[in-house]
């Protein structure tokens, strides 16, 4: 069969993208990576995924939602989860997801891939054994899924087989730039117009973080809600007065905290800093947010905040749910100023891609949803001359169609 496959399986968002023979991209489709399962007595029969995940959780129906898997891929203290009273594991949480997402390939072209090119970040983590534990945990999760033949592809590699239409017969090096939402990644290329298919490309040097625009939201959320959750208050402890462990506001703010929940005893410690703390009010607030696990979906409102910023406009997330009300402000100044340690370190990863040879570079292409940060985007083109900098339209698909594309030139069919 002349189809090729491309899968991107993102932190936040997966795009799967099938070409044809002569490599026409045909059609993609995209979902959020996420799952719910739907609490039963014993084991799992039902899983939900994308839009029906979060549906059911912003309806609040009994069961586990789980957001970004991705990112705990590289988490070696991640053994499994219990998930009604079975344990998981992670590589089983890919299995679950991508038994679904089969079966929407199926719905959706009637085809069942069993070879495919597959996305991967150039660095899971910066930590090497944890970035090796990641890229085999996702090789496994694929392949105990079904799938046969895996090819992996980098990620802004991908992305980079997209652009030719953007490019002219002097853009003969240039960056992409692949900010997504866990992780950033960097892929400079010399591109010879003359060139056959894949051969006009030619990698001069990769290079990622493992930091993307979900550790924003986190970061958002760590610095305007856990003031007001009592991170400043002190509680009383054998006689001593103690600050409330940082870690308890850390926990809450991530995304992928599928760990935690397994912590049945956290309630009963949170009573207890509770009535001995010189903030109760705060406190029962951060109680109530770990009983009800609402910390995903304050991080959700905190998302679509930081997507409607624009220029001096404030923006007001409020959240108001199981007789919980929070506000948070926020302006693109804030915004930049809390993130503004994250975004140093990706530029300066962005810097080390190019041996800091920043006049060597034709033409930058900004990719993924965080490339629409605006501070980001400024301080990308004040970096490079301001007319090099490009802004990719179709930033949710480049990188699958990419994908597919290289399954086309390297003849990897889906079966
Ligand atoms: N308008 C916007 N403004 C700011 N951030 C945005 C906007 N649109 C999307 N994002 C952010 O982009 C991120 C998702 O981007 P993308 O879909 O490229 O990531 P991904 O491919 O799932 O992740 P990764 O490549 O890191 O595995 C999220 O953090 C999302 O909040
Ligand atoms: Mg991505």
């Amino acid at each position: 069969m002349n189809i090729y496959c491309g899968i991107d399986f993102g932190t936040t968002n997966t795009v799967v993208s099938i070409c044809g023979k002569n490599g026409q991209l045909v059609d993609s489709f995209s979902i959020s990576t996420t799952l719910f399962i739907p609490e039963e007595n014993q084991g799992i029969t039902k899983v939900y995924i994308g839009d029906e995940a979060v549906a059911h959780y912003e309806e609040n129906r009994p069961g586990r939602y789980i957001h970004s898997i991705k990112r705990s891929l590289s988490d070696k203290y991640f053994k499994y989860t219990v998930i009604n009273r079975t344990r998981v594991t992670l590589e089983e949480l890919l299995v679950l997801f991508l038994t679904e997402l089969k079966k929407m390939i199926h719905a959706q072209w009637s085809i069942t891939p069993e070879n495919i090119v597959l996305g991967r970040p150039v660095k899971f983590s910066v930590d090497g054994e944890r970035d090796k534990l990641a890229k085999k945990r996702l090789k496994s999760g694929f392949e105990m899924a079904g799938f046969k033949g895996i090819t992996p592809l980098e990620e802004p590699v991908a992305a980079s087989l997209c652009f030719e239409n953007s490019l002219t017969v002097n853009d003969r090096k240039f960056l992409i730039v692949d900010l997504g939402g866990g992780t950033s990644d960097f892929t400079l290329v010399s591109y010879d117009p003359a060139g056959e298919g894949i051969g006009k490309y030619k990698i001069n040097g990769v290079d990622g973080i493992d930091i993307g625009g979900d550790n924003f939201d986190e970061d958002v959320m760590l610095s305007t809600l856990s003031p007001q959750l009592g991170s400043s208050a002190t509680y009383e402890s054998y006689g001593n007065r103690l600050p409330m462990p940082v870690h308890i506001y850390r926990d809450i703010c991530k995304w992928n905290k599928i760990r935690w929940y397994d912590k049945k005893d956290l309630a009963q410690e949170f009573t207890d800093y509770q009535y001995k703390s010189s903030a109760p009010g705060s406190i029962k607030k951060l109680k109530q947010i770990i009983e009800n696990k609402l910390s995903q979906k304050i991080l959700e409102k905190i998302r679509m905040g930081k997507h409607e910023l624009a220029g001096e406009q404030l923006v007001q997330i409020d959240f108001d749910e199981h007789e919980l009300e929070l506000l948070m402000e926020l302006t693109e100044d804030r915004f930049a100023e809390i993130i503004s340690e994250k975004t140093d370190q990706i530029l300066a990863t962005m810097g080390s891609v190019l041996d800091h040879k920043y006049q060597d570079v034709d033409k930058v292409i900004l990719t993924g949803g965080t490339s629409k940060v605006s501070d980001i985007q400024t301080r990308v083109r004040g970096v490079f001359s301001s007319g090099k900098v490009l802004q990719d339209k179709d930033f949710y698909n480049s990188i699958s169609k990419g994908l597919a594309l290289y399954a086309y030139y390297n003849d990897i069919k889906i079966v």
